[in-house]
């Protein structure tokens, strides 16, 4: 008779509280060096993007907290910075984060246009993720790419002077 083997927990479920995968760390430590060890907290940004991108594209409030551990500094600041910055998300998203900027060059440029093709075509309103868990969209500040308005960020990606078509063509091209 063979017996089932125990199921081990993962630290997380056993402390309750998230703990960085070593290569999380290990990405973190890169930033950290670049400053003085007495301001290592200067990662913060970078260190938030880190363990968002290997928690699927957001950060939980257990993951803010394993961050200022790491980092040695007040988990309050670490949910300032990560509730200021349109780049750290705080609840599940999409496969696909389609970020469009809608300040003023955009908007001179057609962003609500733009906004408009996206909520159709994707039947959802910003701040909202589609129901097959493919796209979450978003309202975001400048991109700093004015000169290519109107301007959306899909993922790592920058696409410039959208159009309906081009925005087509950007969708379907993903996943
Ligand atoms: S205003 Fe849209 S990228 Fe700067």
């Amino acid at each position: 008779m063979t017996s089932k083997p125990e199921e081990v927990a993962s630290p997380e479920v056993v402390t309750g509280k998230v703990v960085l995968s070593p290569a999380v760390c290990a990405e973190i430590d890169l930033w950290v060096a670049k400053y003085p060890p007495e301001h290592k907290q200067s990662a913060v940004m970078a260190a938030l993007r880190i363990a968002q991108d290997d928690n699927g594209g957001w950060l939980s409030a257990a993951h803010l907290d394993a961050v200022a551990e790491y980092l040695s500094m007040p988990a309050t600041t670490v949910s300032e910075v990560a509730t200021f910055y349109s780049m750290y998300d705080l609840a599940p998203v999409g496969r696909h984060k389609v970020c469009v900027c809608t300040n003023i060059s955009c908007m001179l440029r057609g962003s609500d246009e733009v906004m408009a093709h996206l909520t159709n075509r994707l039947g959802i309103e910003a701040g909202e993720t589609t129901a097959d868990g493919r796209f979450t969209l978003k309202e975001v500040e400048c991109l700093g790419a004015c000169v290519g308005a109107p301007a959306m960020q899909v993922g790592r990606t920058y696409h410039e002077r959208l159009t309906p078509e081009r925005i087509d063509r950007i969708l379907d091209s993903l996943e």
